[in-house]
Parts: structure tokens; sequence; C-alpha cells
């Protein structure tokens, strides 16, 4: 105990708990590098000097070396001093190569993009209001919407759509589908592609979005013909005419009159007609959420993107749920637009949950 009272064996071990954050911060940067330099990729296909490496991956060495120094300190790659040999081990490549959703390189890349704005989300500290979402779209360029695309190829169909009673079948015979908040469209164009009876509408108030994913559209071989995409405000949702089905991927959160967007959902909807929103899978409780792995980084991740995105009109008390608004929260807002049944399903990703609500009609 230190003489003023405080317990100085917690204030060390507090101190190393911010040494790993302050390292894991700048590790997270390198990680980026490795993923868009093709470094981790050069690594993987087996053990090699950094002469080597820079050679595999059309890199300058001298950088390559330092971090690859990084890499090693930070038990990421191993290193074999008299061999002069880096190697990725096995069981960590599936988490830093391939186009599999576990590679955290794209997640790693919407750090740096929210890096980016940190200036902006720190201007609203002071003066309130919110940061458009062109101005991250301008940042992320390419990048935009990557860390989930992913995440869709793997588990959009066989497991978000998949885990909805009737649903599959629904969208083999036909159905009207909108996607709201559609982004740059990836889940749409999936979707449209594996079910080609259904007419799909993939609607978004970013043209930058949208841009991208009507190219993605046209790059798609075969090209899906049965995708629309259109630049509305998600809270001008016309009633008519009527959907089958409607789905938000990570999008009710950020709207930034959430509650007028589930009611304009729910009178979109035919009688019968189901709405899936995939959102967080977390309680609105911050207490109930600290044995959460995934709760503090979401909490981040809402304060330097979804939070702001969803108050940029300005208007103090606009949007603001946050990426964590929670399962009770959210079943509460639901039922309050007019959905008598909202069930809840497990998503196959922790961080997800699915929620099912049926237009009674
Ligand atoms: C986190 S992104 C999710 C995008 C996409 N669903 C996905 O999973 O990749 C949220 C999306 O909601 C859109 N959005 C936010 N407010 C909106 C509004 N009022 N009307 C329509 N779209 C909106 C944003 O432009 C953004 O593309």
């Amino acid at each position: 105990m230190h003489p003023d009272g405080t317990d100085s064996a917690g204030t060390e071990a507090f101190g190393g708990r911010l040494l790993e954050l302050l390292t894991g911060h700048a590790l997270t940067m390198l990680i980026s590098i490795g993923y868009r330099t093709g470094l981790f990729e050069a690594t993987a296909l087996g053990p090699a000097t950094s002469v080597e490496l820079a050679a595999r991956a059309g890199l300058d060495e001298r950088y390559v070396r330092e971090w690859l120094a990084a890499m090693v300190a930070g038990r990421i790659i191993t290193y074999h001093p008299d061999a002069g040999w880096y190697a990725l081990p096995a069981e960590h490549a599936p988490l830093l190569t391939g186009t599999r959703a576990s590679n955290i390189g794209p997640a790693a890349g919407t750090l740096r993009t929210l890096a980016a704005v940190l200036p902006s989300v720190e201007r609203c500290f002071a003066e309130g209001g919110g940061v458009e979402f062109a101005e991250f779209a301008s940042v992320a360029g390419a990048d935009l919407g990557a860390q989930w695309r992913p995440i869709y190829d793997e588990h959009l169909v066989d497991g978000f759509l998949g885990a909805v009673p009737g649903l599959l079948d629904r969208l083999r015979t036909g159905a009207r589908v909108l996607d709201l908040g559609c982004g740059t469209g990836h889940a749409v164009n999936l979707m449209a592609r594996a079910f080609p009876a259904s007419q799909f509408v993939g609607l978004d108030n970013s043209a930058d979005a949208l841009r991208l994913a009507e190219e993605e559209r046209t790059g798609s071989m075969p090209e899906p013909e049965n995708v629309e995409f259109q630049l509305t405000d998600a809270a001008e949702l016309p009633a008519h005419p009527p959907y089958d089905v409607i789905t938000a991927f990570d999008a009710v959160h950020d709207q930034r009159s959430p509650g007028l967007v589930l009611r304009r959902i729910h009178d979109a909807l035919v009688p019968g007609g189901v709405f899936v929103m995939v959102d967080g899978n977390f309680s609105s409780r911050l207490e109930r959420n600290l044995d959460n792995p995934h709760a503090a980084l979401s909490y981040a991740v809402s304060l330097l993107f979804c939070l702001p995105t969803s108050r940029a009109d300005g208007a103090d008390g606009a949007g603001g749920l946050g990426a964590v608004w929670g399962r009770e929260l959210a079943t509460e807002m639901l039922t309050a637009a007019g959905f008598l049944d909202v069930r809840t399903y497990p998503s196959p990703r922790p961080q997800s949950c699915i929620f099912v609500c049926t237009h009674a009609g």
C-alpha cells in the first residue's frame, strides 16, 4: 500500500494493462499494413528471411524487417534467429490471411478509417451534433463495407436468413424484398443471386455507398437483374407498394429517427410480412455487458461511428441510439412500432442478434 492510501500493486497492474492497450493499438495499425501490403499472405507461404519475404511481397526490405520485429515481439509471427527465418504459425494463419470472415485484416482497416475522423468526433464532444456518413465514406473509399463482405459470404444465406423459420422457402418461391440501409450492397446482391425468383430493393441515403453497390452488381457474373438500388431516406420509406420481407443489417441503430423508421418498416410490410433485423447482441444495461468480450470494442466503435453518424443533422437528441442499444430497448421499440410478435434468434456470430418481427395484419 502506498502512503497516500493507494494500492501500488493495483496501480502497477493497471499500468501493465495500459501498456497492453497501447501495444495493441500500435500492433493493430501494423496488422492493417500487413493485410493491405500482402505481408501476411507472403509469410504464410512458409518460413523465410526478411529479404525473401520482402521479395515475395515486392516491398522494401528495411520496412519489412521492422514490421517483422514488431510482429515477433507482439507474438504474432515467430522468429528463428539461427536461420534468420520468420514464420506465421499455422494456428494464426486463418485469423490473418485468406478471404474468410475470420481474417481480422478488414476490421483493422475499419479502425484505421475511424482514426482518421477522430478530430471530427472530438469536436462533437464539445459542440454536440454529429459527423456526416459521407466523411467516413470519403476516408474509407473502396474499403467502405469491406469488414462485412466476408461475413455475408459465409453467414448470410444459411446463417442469418436460415435462422428465420420459413424464410428461405419464402425467398425461393418469390418475394418482394427490401434491404434497408443496404450500404455498399453486398448482402442484397448476394440475396438476389441466391434467390432469383424474388425481387430485391436496396435502400440507402448514402450516394457513395450505393455507387459501390451498383458497381458490385454490374461487375458480378452473372449480373443479378432482380435487384435495384434506391437513394432514399429510410424515414421516408413509402408504405406502397408493400414488401413481403424487409431486412436491416446493422443499420437501424445508425438511423437519425429510428422509432419513425421502425414504424415505416412496419407499415411497408404486407400482412404476414416479416422484418428481419440483424443488430448487436448486447443488453441495454451496461452492467450486464461487462463480461461480454465484444462489449468494449462495440461501445468504442459505436462512439467513433454509429453515434456521430446518427446525430449528423446537428439536432441534439436526434438519433444517438448507439450500436449497443441492446436487445431490451430494441424489442421495446419494435413493439412500439406495431410489431406484436418480436422474437430473437441466435446468429452465427456471437456479436449479432437476429430479431424477427411479423406483421400481424
Ligand atoms: C453500418 S452501415 C450497414 C450497411 C449494410 N447494411 C451492411 O451491413 O454492410 C449502416 C447503413 O445505414 C445507412 N443509413 C443510415 N441512416 C439512413 C437513413 N436515414 N436512410 C437510409 N439509410 C441510412 C448508412 O448510409 C449505412 O450505409
